[in-house]
């Protein structure tokens, strides 16, 4: 799906909006995130907690707002965080993107000041695991030079198809 470059301008506003309502007051680094999923924006921010740890990121939560209101496919991704310097989404994050949103799906990063990186999610996280890894029997990769153990554990048996 192709998004237009004014969607993603939008996007990046939706974001960079949300971000005032960041509630960081641990790390005191404010994000603010914005997905198109089936066709509505959904924005949200980071969320700290005390217990750090539990602390959760605004991209995690752009998605289950997104999920949260019926939608299932995220189709691009704005991020803004960081003053100077755009930040990219974390790892985790990326891992929650690609359950929704496919390799081709546009995600830009920037900051408020107007800095900005545009790429797409298959290019921040290749060869990602996803649904299709749970329900396709265990095989080698494509792409990958593998031995027949490839992708388990020592011991580990084949799955079978369900
Ligand atoms: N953070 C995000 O919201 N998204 C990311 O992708 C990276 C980090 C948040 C988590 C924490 O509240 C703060 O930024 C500092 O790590």
């Amino acid at each position: 799906m192709i998004v237009a470059k004014n969607a993603m301008d939008r996007l990046l506003r939706a974001a960079a909006q949300a971000r005032r309502r960041a509630y960081a007051p641990y790390s005191g680094f404010c994000v603010g995130a914005a997905v198109l999923a089936d066709g509505r924006v959904y924005a949200a921010v980071n969320v700290e907690n005390s217990s750090f740890p539990l602390s959760v990121c605004a991209e995690r939560n752009a998605v289950a707002a997104a999920i949260a209101g019926g939608a299932r496919h995220v189709e691009a991704i704005a991020i803004v965080g960081g003053d100077s310097r755009p930040t990219p989404p974390c790892g985790g994050c990326r891992q929650v993107l690609a359950e929704f949103a496919s390799s081709e799906a546009p995600v830009v990063y920037g900051t408020e000041a107007g800095n900005r990186v545009s790429t797409t999610l298959g290019a921040l996280l290749p060869r990602a695991f996803g649904p299709s890894d749970l329900r396709a029997p265990a095989g080698p990769e494509e792409g990958a030079s593998t031995s027949s153990s490839a992708g388990r554990a020592p011991g580990m048996r084949r799955r079978s198809r369900r």
